[in-house]
C-alpha cells in the first residue's frame, strides 16, 4: 500500500487530505472527530479579533440537479472567544500528536498585534500557522483579510513580521481576487514563507431573488458581495495552483492546494499541478468528514495502480505539462469520430456544430428508425472537441489524432518562418 505521508515546508501530517479554515474546524470537537475519521491535518477557523457575524451568512448555485455546485458567505472569521480557541488548540494538540495542527490568523496590520498572536498560536501548540491574506468580505473593509493579498508589498511586510517571531513554519494563504496571483505568490516567497495555501474564495454575487429584488444571502432585504467556493471554482484554482508551480521565482516554495476538492480524483490533480498537501470545506459542508475514508481509499489504490510508493513520486508530474499557448504544436490535427453503434440519434452535435463550431457535422433525419442520423464531414472539421463535450453518450464521439506527415511547429517557429502548417479547414474555403 501506498505511503500518503506529507511534509509541507515542514509540517508533516500522515495523509495530504486536511480540513481548510472554515466551520468545519471551528472547535475542537469538531477538529477531533474530523481526525477520527482519518483527516491528516486541519487549518483551525481563522483567530484574530472578536467579531460579531450577521445571521444569514451562505447562499449557493444548484445545476443540473447538483446542489452546491458553488457556496457563496458572508461570514468573518471566528466569533468565538479567542481564549476558548486557544484551549481547544491545546487539548486537540495533546490528544492527536500526530495529525498536522494549523491554526490560521488574521489581525491588524500591525507588527505588535501579528507577534502577539503568532505566540499565543505556537504556545497552545500549533504545528504551524497559517496567515489569512484572502477573506474577501467584512474583514477586508477594515484592511484585513485580501485588502493585504491584494498588495503584495503588505503581503511580503506582514509575511516578515510574522517570520520574526515564528518558530512553526509560516503558510501564506492567497486570495484569487487579484489579476494575476504570481505577484503576490513571490510576494510571500519574499517574505519568507514556507508554504502557501491557495485558493481562499472568490468575490461573488450568487443570485438575485426575482420577487423581492434582494440578493442572496438577505441580510434583511440587503445583502454583501461573499466569498464563492465549492467544485465551481476548481478549474480557477487548479490554474493558479499551475501558475505558481511553473513560476520560476517560486517554483520550490510548497504549495497547499484549496478550491472545490470533494474527491481523490480532485486531490489528485491538485497534486499532478505541484500542491503537497490539499483542503477541504465545501465538501464537508456538504457530506461530512467521512468524505475522507473514500479519499484515503482512492489516492491509495490509484498510486499503487500507477505503480508509485509515495506521493512525492506524484507530485508536480504535469507542471511542465502546462504551457504557454505559444509553445503548443500547430501540427497536431485531431477529428471527431462518431461511433455509430452508440449514437441514439439525439442530434444534440449536429446542432452543436453547425450554430456554435464550425458546420463540420451532417445530419439526415432517418424516418423508417424514427431518429436523426450524423456523421462527420471529415474535411470541414477543425478538431476543437465541442460535438464530444455536448454528446450525452460517453465514448460516442472520440477525438482522433491524425498523422499528417507535418512535424511539430509552434507559432513562435511560425512567426519565425521555420516549418510547415499542416493543411487546415479554412485554407480550402478561400
Ligand atoms: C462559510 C465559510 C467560511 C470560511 N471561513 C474562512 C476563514 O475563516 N478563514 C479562511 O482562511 N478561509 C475561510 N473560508 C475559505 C475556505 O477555507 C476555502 O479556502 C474555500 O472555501 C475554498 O475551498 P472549498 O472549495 O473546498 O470550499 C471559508 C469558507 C466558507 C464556505
Ligand atoms: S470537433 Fe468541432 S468542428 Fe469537428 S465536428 Fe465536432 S464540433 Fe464540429
Ligand atoms: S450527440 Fe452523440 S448521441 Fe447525439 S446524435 Fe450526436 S453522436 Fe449521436
Amino acid at each position: 500500500m501506498a505511503d500518503l505521508r506529507v511534509n509541507l515546508g515542514g509540517i508533516k501530517a500522515p495523509n495530504p487530505f486536511w480540513l481548510a479554515s472554515a466551520p468545519p474546524t471551528n472547535t475542537g470537537d469538531q477538529v477531533m472527530r474530523a481526525f477520527d475519521a482519518g483527516w491528516g491535518g486541519a487549518v483551525w477557523k481563522t483567530l484574530g479579533e472578536p467579531v460579531v457575524n450577521v445571521w444569514s451568512r451562505y447562499s449557493s448555485v444548484d445545476y443540473g440537479g447538483q446542489r452546491m455546485m458553488g457556496l457563496n458567505n458572508i461570514e468573518l472569521i471566528t466569533d468565538r472567544p479567542l481564549a476558548v480557541n486557544l484551549r481547544e488548540i491545546a487539548e486537540v494538540k495533546k490528544r492527536y500528536p500526530k495529525q498536522a495542527l494549523v491554526v490560521s490568523l488574521m489581525v491588524e496590520s500591525k507588527r505588535e498585534a501579528w507577534h502577539t498572536i503568532v505566540k499565543q498560536a505556537e504556545d497552545a501548540g500549533a504545528d504551524g500557522l497559517e496567515l489569512n491574506f484572502g477573506c474577501p468580505h467584512g474583514m477586508s473593509e477594515r484592511g484585513m483579510g485580501s485588502a493585504v493579498g491584494q498588495v503584495p508589498d503588505y503581503t511580503c511586510q506582514i509575511t516578515e513580521w510574522v517570520k520574526e517571531v515564528a518558530r512553526t513554519p509560516v503558510i501564506v494563504k492567497l486570495t484569487p481576487n487579484v489579476t494575476d496571483v504570481r505577484y503576490v505568490a513571490r510576494a510571500a516567497v519574499r517574505g519568507g514563507a514556507d508554504a502557501v495555501s491557495l485558493i481562499n474564495t472568490i468575490n461573488s454575487v450568487t443570485s438575485i431573488d426575482l420577487d423581492t429584488f434582494a440578493p442572496r444571502p438577505t441580510v434583511a432585504g440587503l445583502s454583501s458581495h461573499g466569498g464563492y467556493c465549492g467544485p465551481a471554482v476548481k478549474p480557477i484554482a487548479l490554474n493558479m495552483v499551475a501558475e505558481i508551480a511553473r513560476d520560476a521565482e517560486c517554483d520550490t516554495i510548497p504549495i497547499s492546494g484549496i478550491g472545490g476538492i470533494s474527491t481523490w480524483r480532485d486531490a489528485a490533480e491538485f497534486i499532478l499541478l505541484g500542491a503537497t498537501s490539499v483542503q477541504v470545506c465545501t465538501a464537508v459542508m456538504h457530506y461530512g468528514f467521512r468524505i475522507v475514508e473514500d479519499m484515503l481509499d482512492g489516492l491509495s489504490n490509484y498510486l499503487d495502480e500507477k505503480g508509485l510508493a509515495t506521493l512525492d513520486e506524484l507530485r508536480g508530474r504535469s507542471v511542465q505539462r502546462v504551457r504557454d499557448w505559444k509553445e503548443l504544436d500547430l501540427n497536431y490535427v485531431v477529428r471527431a469520430e462518431i461511433a455509430q453503434e452508440k449514437c441514439i440519434g439525439c442530434g444534440l452535435c449536429y446542432t452543436a456544430c453547425n450554430d456554435g463550431a464550425h458546420q463540420a457535422i451532417g445530419a439526415r433525419r432517418d424516418e423508417r428508425r424514427g431518429r436523426t442520423e450524423v456523421w462527420v464531414k471529415e474535411d470541414d472539421c477543425v478538431g476543437c472537441n465541442l460535438c464530444s463535450l455536448v454528446c450525452p453518450v460517453m465514448g460516442c464521439i472520440t477525438m482522433r489524432a491524425i498523422e499528417t506527415g507535418h512535424g511539430k511547429v509552434t507559432w513562435e517557429d511560425h512567426q519565425g518562418g521555420r516549418g510547415k502548417l499542416a493543411p487546415r479547414p479554412q485554407d480550402r474555403h478561400h
